[in-house]
C-alpha cells in the first residue's frame, strides 16, 4: 500500500435496530493497515416518492422491514467489486456501487446496502489517515450549523392531531454551539412544565423525533406553546422558528385537497395558510414542504410570497441533483435539505448540498426520524459548511449522538469553529 492509499481488506454488515425498534444496517469497512470505519443507516417515516430505495426483506419477521436481503448483497456484490480498491477514493467506491446496481434509484441493490457501505468506507478512510471525519471529507470545514431542534411533534412522528410534522427552534443568537445546545435543552425542559401544567403529564410522551408529542389539534397552538416557552427560558432575544409541515402524507390526490389544522384546504388555501402563519409568527424563518412534492408551481407561489423565509425542499428534492436542477429552476424552493439516505452515496449527497450552495441555496443537514447512536451526520455538516442542522429535540441517545458530535467538533476546531448563528441562511 502506499502510505496514503490503504486498500480496502474486508466489508461485513449486520442487522441492527434504531430507535424505534425497527431494523437496519450497521456496515463495517476495514483497511491495510489494520483500520476500520464503521456507520449505521438511517429510515424515515414521512419518506418521499423520489428517494433511493429502501430495500427491506418483506417477509415474516419484524413486520416485512429485516435487511437481510440488502445485507446479502453487501456481502455477495459489493464486498467483491470493492475489495482492494483505495479506500480514500470515495467517490470510485459511490461510483462503482452506483454503476454495479445500475438502477435510477438504487432498487436493485438497495440504497441501503449502498450507503451503508458509503459511510462506512468514509469513516474508514478517515480513520485511516488519521483524521477527524469532517477533516477527511473537506479541508475547509469549520462551520457549526444553528441546530434547528424540534420541540414539538406531530404529523407521522406522533400519536396526536397535529397536522404540521415538526415545530423547532432555531438557537441563532447563542454565540457557539456549547451555548445553543444549552438553550435548546433549557427551553426544552421548560416546555415540559408549560405542557404539564397545561395539558396533564401525558402530554410530555415524546414523539418520534425526540420532541414531545402533546395533544394539540393546530399549529397556532403548538407555536404558541413553544414562544411561551422561548420566553419564560428568558431566550426570546435569541430565538428564530422553523416548521416542518410535511406536506405530501397531508394531500388527497383524489380529492385535491390537503388535511391542516382542523380542516381540507385546496392549495390555494394551503399557500395562504403559510402566509398566515408567518404573519402571525414573524419569527418563522423557514418552512420545509409547505405543499406537496408534485406541486411546483404551489410551491412556486409560497416562495414568490414569503421573502425571506427559507422554504426547504425536503420530499420535493430527495436530495437529488436532477430533482434539485428542476425545482431551482422553477424557483419553487430556497433552500434545500440534505438527508443521505435520499439519495443513498456520501459522494451524491455532498454534490446535492454543493451544487445547492451554488445556486445560493443555504444547505439544511438533517437526521431521520429513524436514526442509531451513530454520529456521522455532523461531521458532513461541517464538512459542508451547513448553515442549520435538523437535529430532532435532544430526547434520547439518538438524538444526542449529533449534538454530542457537534460538541466534540467544536472543541477541537477551538478558536477556527465558526458558529453559523444569524449567519445560517448566508452560508451558501
Ligand atoms: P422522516 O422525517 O425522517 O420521517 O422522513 C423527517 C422529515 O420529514 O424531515
Ligand atoms: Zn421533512
Amino acid at each position: 500500500m502506499g502510505v496514503n492509499t490503504p486498500t480496502i481488506t474486508d466489508i461485513k454488515a449486520l442487522e441492527i435496530i434504531d430507535n424505534r425498534g425497527r431494523p437496519t444496517i450497521r456496515a463495517r469497512v476495514y483497511t491495510e493497515g489494520g483500520y476500520c470505519g464503521r456507520a449505521d443507516v438511517p429510515c424515515g417515516s414521512s419518506t418521499g416518492s423520489y428517494e433511493a430505495f429502501d430495500l427491506r426483506d418483506g417477509d415474516s419477521r419484524y413486520s416485512g422491514r429485516g435487511v437481510h436481503r440488502a445485507i446479502a448483497n453487501i456481502h455477495d456484490v459489493l464486498r467483491p467489486a470493492l475489495l482492494d480498491e483505495e479506500v480514500t477514493n470515495q467517490r470510485r467506491l459511490d461510483h462503482l456501487m452506483v454503476e454495479l446496481d445500475g438502477t435510477p434509484n438504487k432498487s436493485r441493490l438497495g440504497g441501503n446496502a449502498i450507503l451503508a457501505v458509503s459511510m462506512a468506507a468514509a469513516q474508514a478512510a478517515a480513520a485511516a489517515l488519521d483524521m477527524p471525519l469532517y477533516r477527511y471529507l473537506s479541508g475547509d470545514g469549520h462551520v457549526l450549523a444553528v441546530p434547528q431542534a424540534c420541540l414539538i411533534n406531530g404529523g407521522l412522528h406522533a400519536g396526536n392531531d397535529l397536522d404540521a410534522q415538526e415545530f423547532c427552534v432555531m438557537p441563532v443568537g447563542s454565540p457557539t454551539m456549547a451555548e445553543a445546545t444549552r438553550l435548546v435543552c433549557e427551553v426544552f425542559d421548560t416546555l415540559k412544565g408549560l405542557l404539564e401544567n397545561r395539558h396533564g403529564k401525558l402530554s410530555t410522551n415524546f414523539g418520534e423525533d425526540g420532541g414531545f408529542a402533546p395533544p394539540l389539534r393546530t399549529s397556532r397552538e403548538a407555536m404558541d406553546l413553544l414562544c411561551e416557552a422561548v420566553e419564560k427560558t428568558g431566550y426570546a432575544k435569541d430565538v428564530v422558528y422553523g416548521l416542518d409541515i410535511a406536506a405530501t402524507p397531508l394531500y388527497d390526490v383524489a380529492a385535491g385537497t390537503y388535511r391542516f389544522d382542523g380542516r381540507q384546504r385546496t392549495p390555494d388555501e394551503m399557500i395562504a395558510a403559510m402566509q398566515d402563519l408567518v404573519r402571525e409568527y414573524p419569527l418563522i424563518v423557514s418552512i420545509e414542504d409547505p405543499i406537496q412534492q408534485d406541486d411546483l408551481n404551489g410551491w412556486k407561489a409560497v416562495v414568490d410570497s414569503l421573502p425571506g423565509v427559507l422554504i426547504v425542499g425536503d420530499d420535493l428534492t430527495a436530495t437529488n441533483v436532477e430533482r434539485l436542477r428542476l425545482a431551482i429552476g422553477a424557483g419553487a424552493m430556497n433552500a434545500l435539505l440534505c438527508k443521505v439516505n435520499q439519495i443513498g452515496t456520501v459522494t451524491e449527497a455532498m454534490d446535492a448540498a454543493r451544487f445547492a450552495q451554488r445556486h445560493t441555496c443555504p444547505v439544511v443537514m438533517s437526521v431521520r426520524s429513524g436514526e442509531t447512536e451513530d454520529d456521522i451526520l455532523s461531521d458532513i455538516s461541517v464538512a459542508l459548511n451547513a448553515g442549520v442542522f435538523k437535529i430532532g429535540g435532544p430526547h434520547g441517545s439518538d438524538r444526542g449522538a449529533n449534538f454530542n458530535r457537534f460538541l466534540e467538533i467544536e472543541a477541537e476546531l477551538g478558536p477556527v469553529a465558526r458558529y453559523a448563528g444569524r449567519d445560517y441562511a448566508r452560508l451558501a
